[in-house]
């Protein structure tokens, strides 16, 4: 099994029934990549990106790492973002996060993982930063659910805050960014409300948006 020969069938199976429902599929999409939409989320297992949205390849651009953060100083997701957005002109940019994130929890415990940590320093810092409401949480689960809402607030804001979202949105050119949040126990995708297409739209959503969380409309919408 060191070739994982299973992987191979799979996938000759998949291409041929591809195939067979679009003869023109693959050629069309070798020929060039149209997507209309930049997906950054988390690497879990349990999301992944186009088979939670029924997109078809060729439909979404992917970005993923632990706890989709957006890291000013990641080249990694900056040159995504870059790319996306300059090159494939892609007008949609979703942070999409989840509920039970293992990375987001490892963070509110602070145990000691190793490298990580480093990592999820970053949702310290929201942590920190919401110190208030999240204090205020008495349940474990959901506190922890709350953080997961907010970090998606926080990684939106941190896209439209970099250099390519703002140069983008100063030549005029259509760019919106999304918050959306996934549950694994029922495959729901919801739309964390913090929807902006303009620079100067951004702090009052971003306050809107930390408002609803607060308030808990975000909580019991679950
Ligand atoms: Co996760």
């Amino acid at each position: 099994m060191r070739t994982l020969n299973h992987l191979f069938e799979r996938n000759a199976e998949w291409a041929s029934r591809v195939r067979e429902e679009t003869p023109d599929f693959f050629a069309e999409l070798s020929a060039q990549q149209n997507p209309g939409y930049l997906w950054i989320g988390c690497a879990d297992s349990r999301v992944p990106a186009s088979e939670i949205t029924d997109v078809r390849p060729g439909d979404m651009f992917v970005h993923r790492n632990v706890a989709n953060m957006v890291v000013h100083t990641d080249l990694n997701m900056l040159s995504v973002l870059q790319y996306a957005v300059e090159v494939l002109r892609i007008e949609h940019v979703i942070v999409c996060g989840h509920y039970g994130c293992g990375g987001v929890a490892a963070a509110l415990a602070g145990n000691r993982l190793g490298l990580i940590d480093n990592w999820l320093r970053h949702i310290r810092d929201v942590i920190d930063r919401h110190d208030d409401l999240l204090g205020g949480i008495k349940s474990d689960s959901d506190k922890a659910d709350t953080l997961c809402a907010l970090n998606v607030i926080e990684q939106v804001a941190n896209v439209c805050q970099t250099t390519i979202v703002r140069d983008a949105w100063d030549r005029g050119q259509d760019v919106c960014v999304h918050a959306w949040i996934y549950r694994l126990e029922d495959g729901i995708l919801q739309d964390l409300g913090f929807c902006v297409d303009q620079e100067r739209d951004v702090d009052a959503a971003y306050r809107a948006a930390v408002a609803r969380i607060t308030n808990g409309t975000i909580r019991n919408a679950r």
